[in-house]
């Protein structure tokens, strides 16, 4: 059997469950506080939140209303770009930890770089967010930090200036959108890629040739990407609001994708899901 273990290990030796629940697009209040506490319930223990999706404060409840103890729990938010820079990252991340109820935050991440589309000093721009980052890791209140949707060309300059390299890379990443060249990039530094959109939004589970590949391993096509992400060696951040669905999620560790059909997988053309590029977006 392929590799896969319940748990990574961060580059600063912190264990990360290997399946998180993704909370994007769960609108807040009692939608968001009964799927998280569903999917406690059904075993996961990591939790992926951001300031921008609004639900934090439904989040922190569920967290608070669970059985399961803090330190069994893994939770991750995100710095908006509204946000970013040294003061305002302060100011942003305390809102977000009052939200959560917390007295830590397990991996807190820089949601979208600053670009050269954004403005002139954009790297500077994400060195000063990242300064603050370096600093909430050091007074132990956040156990790891990290960006999302940084590409190699936006990683250099921050890493060239940090005193402290991010530990994960949390980019789209299913069938039909593998972001090659960042997986390649992050693999040779040592940081972790979560996959958010897992299953293309939902998408990519109407592929034919997937469906193909689920039947004769009798599994569902959402099994066989978040397995693929696993045996490419990233993190997949699967969202559901539906129970059954939440919990076949996680059922993906008695298996395996031949060589071969993870070849075929990643020869996918495009199929799907957001496909929105660091450089262009308007946010
Ligand atoms: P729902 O939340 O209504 O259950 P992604 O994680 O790639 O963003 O995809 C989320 C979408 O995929 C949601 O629409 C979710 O629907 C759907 N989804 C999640 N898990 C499954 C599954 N196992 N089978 C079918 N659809 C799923």
């Amino acid at each position: 059997m392929s590799k896969v273990e319940k748990d990574y290990k961060l580059s600063n030796g912190v264990k990360i469950p290997s399946i998180g629940f993704g909370t994007w697009q769960i609108e807040y209040g009692a939608a968001t506080v009964n799927a998280v506490k569903e999917a406690i319930d059904l075993g996961y223990s990591h939790i992926d939140t951001a300031a921008i999706y609004g639900n934090e404060v439904s989040v922190g409840e569920a967290i608070n209303q669970s059985d399961v103890k803090r330190k069994d729990l893994f939770i991750t938010t995100k710095l908006w770009n509204s946000d970013r820079g040294y003061d305002n990252t302060m100011k942003a991340f305390a809102k977000s930890f009052q939200a959560l109820q917390v007295d830590y935050i397990d991996l807190y991440l820089v949601h979208w770089p600053a670009t050269k589309g954004h403005r002139e000093d954009w790297a500077k721009v994400n060195s000063s967010t990242w300064k603050a980052f370096e600093e909430l890791y050091k007074d132990g209140v956040v156990k790891s930090i990290g960006v999302s949707n940084f590409m190699p060309h936006h990683l250099e300059p921050l890493m060239a200036d940090a005193k402290i390299a991010p530990m994960v890379n949390q980019i789209e990443f299913h069938p039909g959108f593998m972001q090659m060249e960042t997986l390649d990039f992050c693999r040779k530094n040592n940081m972790l890629v979560e996959a958010w959109s897992p299953l293309g939004q939902g998408e990519v589970l109407k592929n034919p040739d997937l469906m193909k590949i689920a039947e004769k391993y009798k599994k569902s096509v959402a099994q066989i990407c978040i397995r693929w992400c696993l045996q490419n060696g990233t993190l997949p951040l699967p969202k559901s609001v539906t129970s059954s669905r939440i919990k076949q999620n996680l059922d993906v560790y008695d298996f395996e994708i031949s060589a071969e059909d993870m070849k075929s997988i990643s020869a996918l053309p495009y199929i799907g899901g957001s496909g929105l590029h660091p450089d262009k977006v308007k946010f």
